[in-house]
């Protein structure tokens, strides 16, 4: 494997498309930078030429070159403003895309190991620090310029002159650096903090409705407070050096100043140097001191940025463990065999415990199988390791007798329906949420589906039909609707093989009958997957599985297992699978 480039390199690397317009905005800053020392060169010839000798005429022409000056001086500095914006932004936007297509690619296990608030947080608050820091190249190339030409002017005026006004730079530059190497380490800790507020965030907005139903607000609010508190102390450390470099350069620029005009008054006392001279020696001095202060802040920011870009790029280089082998074939036809065999699977983590225990299932295409068993059997976990959400720790999955981590990802997933107990709905049009299911379906296929789903009903009664925009800030649906979008989004999807994992079990009796009548439109000529608590459902199936603690207790058809008189029968029983037997099942 490769060494990861530093965070430094592989942010300059984003540049390189932007060649040309960086050229051009780079050279319009060095001509800022050019310009900006014009003005020291213009005060000298006032007092020299004009002045001492009273020279009204050359003091017409001095005044408009400095305005001409100053006009292309502004130009250059809009157009190297605007274009270094410009391409800072399109980075940010390509950064931006880059890590949604990444938290696109991510299995689901990265989000179970880590808070959404810090993943968003990449997007929200470190993008925005990188953007900041690569906009500043170009005033750190106006200022650095400016300083050269300074520089170049006041050693050519007198460069003993100009070698004594540099004595103090050592001291200070070694006090800057000090100052802002704490300060790129408080910077890595201000956005870890800020991070934690937008998790704290974004977690109560999630969990809203549990705070109200517990009470709990208080609580969640002193919860918060720490996280606040934390946040508000990093800040304050970050503005103690913010605050305090400013105050010590000035005192050792005022210190510098004093030494320069002592042996600049001298020198002219002397006959080496001329007053408009000296005049045009300070004010280079006073105008290289705005441009290397903000050099050494631009340098601390720049520093600040790089623990940004190095999380964005933790994020982006994040393994997809789950991902095609290159070169997969795709899987072009399936006839709906399914078959798990010798599947063990656990959740990793620091102590593995182990979820499911050498599972062996054959389904024909076609057929249906009920999974049944406690809560915590580990039936999701068996369903979810079909469409890859997680991979098997051992043993494999055959879909037609074709190894499903042998295939291209996307094209196994093509063949699969999902509903799951609660479905999202994105925001957007009923109709665009329908089409999740084949995207550029024809609007008389989504209408095709929501018939067969059951959903056309109340979707006639929404204010704007299909056209009605769902979603945080449109209207909501109820679970019964819900779930009957999430099988018209799965009709649409016409998938060889289906996953209903618990699908009605959040609904009332009524939705439940509606959604159920629909469930079975979708299941035929289906090889179905189904975990459910009514028996009604469970009955039916061609196969039985009874799941505890992860492995394969019980096989059968529902006459089989009640013969048996094993677990299944003591569930009925129990009424862990309620409802009666429907009379068709004997
Ligand atoms: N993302 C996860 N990380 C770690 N353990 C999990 C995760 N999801 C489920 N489990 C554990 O796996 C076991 C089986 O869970 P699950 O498949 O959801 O059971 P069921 O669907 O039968 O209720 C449970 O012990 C549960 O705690
Ligand atoms: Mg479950």
């Amino acid at each position: 494997m490769n060494p990861r480039p530093d965070p430094f390199n592989r942010t300059l690397s984003y540049l390189h498309q932007h060649v040309g317009p960086l050229i051009v905005a780079f050279f319009s800053a060095a001509l800022v930078g050019l310009f900006t020392t014009a003005d020291a060169k213009i005060l000298q010839i006032l007092i020299d030429d004009v002045l001492a000798p009273k020279n009204y005429g050359l003091l017409k022409i001095a005044l408009v070159i400095l305005l001409a000056v100053h006009i292309l001086r502004g130009l250059f500095l809009f157009t190297s403003r605007y274009l270094v914006s410009r391409i800072g932004h399109r980075i940010s936007r390509q950064i931006r895309e880059e890590l949604f297509r990444k938290v696109e690619a991510l299995p689901l296990s990265y989000f179970e190991k880590n808070r959404s608030g810090q993943i968003l947080a990449r997007m929200s608050s470190d993008v925005p620090v990188v953007q900041g820091a690569l906009m500043m190249t170009n005033t750190a190339l106006t200022h650095s310029l400016t300083v050269f030409f300074c520089l170049a002017l006041m050693c050519w005026l007198s460069w003993k002159l100009a070698l004594f006004s540099l004595i103090l730079l050592p001291v200070i530059s070694t006090v800057v650096r000090w100052l802002s190497r704490r300060l790129r380490r408080v910077g890595s800790l201000m956005q870890e903090r800020v991070g934690d507020l937008t998790a704290s965030f974004s977690e109560a907005i999630s969990g809203i409705r549990e705070i109200q139903a517990f009470g709990a607000e208080e609580h969640q609010l002193n919860r918060f407070r720490q996280v606040n508190q934390a946040g508000y102390e990093a800040f304050m450390k970050g503005t103690k050096y913010t605050s305090l470099t400013s105050p010590i350069v000035e005192l050792f620029y005022a210190s510098g100043m004093a030494l320069v005009i002592w042996a600049g008054a001298r020198t002219v006392i002397s006959g080496g140097l001329t007053v408009g001279q000296l005049v045009e020696f300070l004010a280079c001095l006073g105008m290289m001191f705005h441009p290397l202060r903000s050099l050494t802040e631009i340098q601390a920011t720049v520093k600040q940025s790089l623990g940004a870009a190095e999380r964005i790029y933790d994020l982006l280089d994040e393994p997809l463990c789950i991902e095609s082998r290159p070169g997969a074939p795709a899987l072009v036809s399936v006839k709906g065999k399914v078959e798990y065999r010798g599947v063990s699977f656990d959740y990793g983590g620091e102590n593995p415990v182990s979820v499911l225990f050498d599972i062996d299932l054959c389904l024909l295409p076609g057929q249906v199988a009920a999974l049944v068993g406690k809560s915590g059997a580990g039936k999701t976990t068996l369903v979810n390791l079909l469409p890859r959400f997680h991979d098997a720790t051992k043993g494999g999955i055959y879909i037609d007798e074709v190894d499903i981590r042998a295939v291209d990802l996307k094209s196994l997933r093509s063949f699969f329906g999902i509903v799951p107990q609660e479905t999202f709905l994105f925001s957007g049009t009923i109709e665009e949420n329908i089409a999740l299911g084949k995207p550029g379906a024809s609007s008389e296929e989504i209408r095709c589906a929501a018939t067969d789903a059951n959903a056309m009903e109340f979707i006639a009664r929404l204010p704007e039909g299909f056209a009605t925009v769902l979603g945080e800030r449109g209207v909501n649906l109820s679970g019964g609707q819900r779930q009957r979008v999430a099988i018209a989004r799965a009709l649409l999807k016409d998938p060889k093989i289906l996953i209903l994992d618990e699908a009605t079990s959040a609904l009332d009796t009524e939705s439940e009958a509606l959604v159920q009548d629909a469930l079975n439109r979708l299941m035929q000529n289906r090889t179905t997957l189904v975990i459910a608590h009514r028996l009604s459902t469970v009955a039916k199936a061609d196969q039985i599985v009874v799941l505890e603690a992860g492995t394969i207790r019980e096989t059968g058809t529902h006459g089989d297992l009640i013969a048996l008189g094993g677990l299944y029968h003591h569930l009925c029983k129990a009424q862990v699978l309620e409802a009666p037997i429907p009379s068709d099942v004997s």
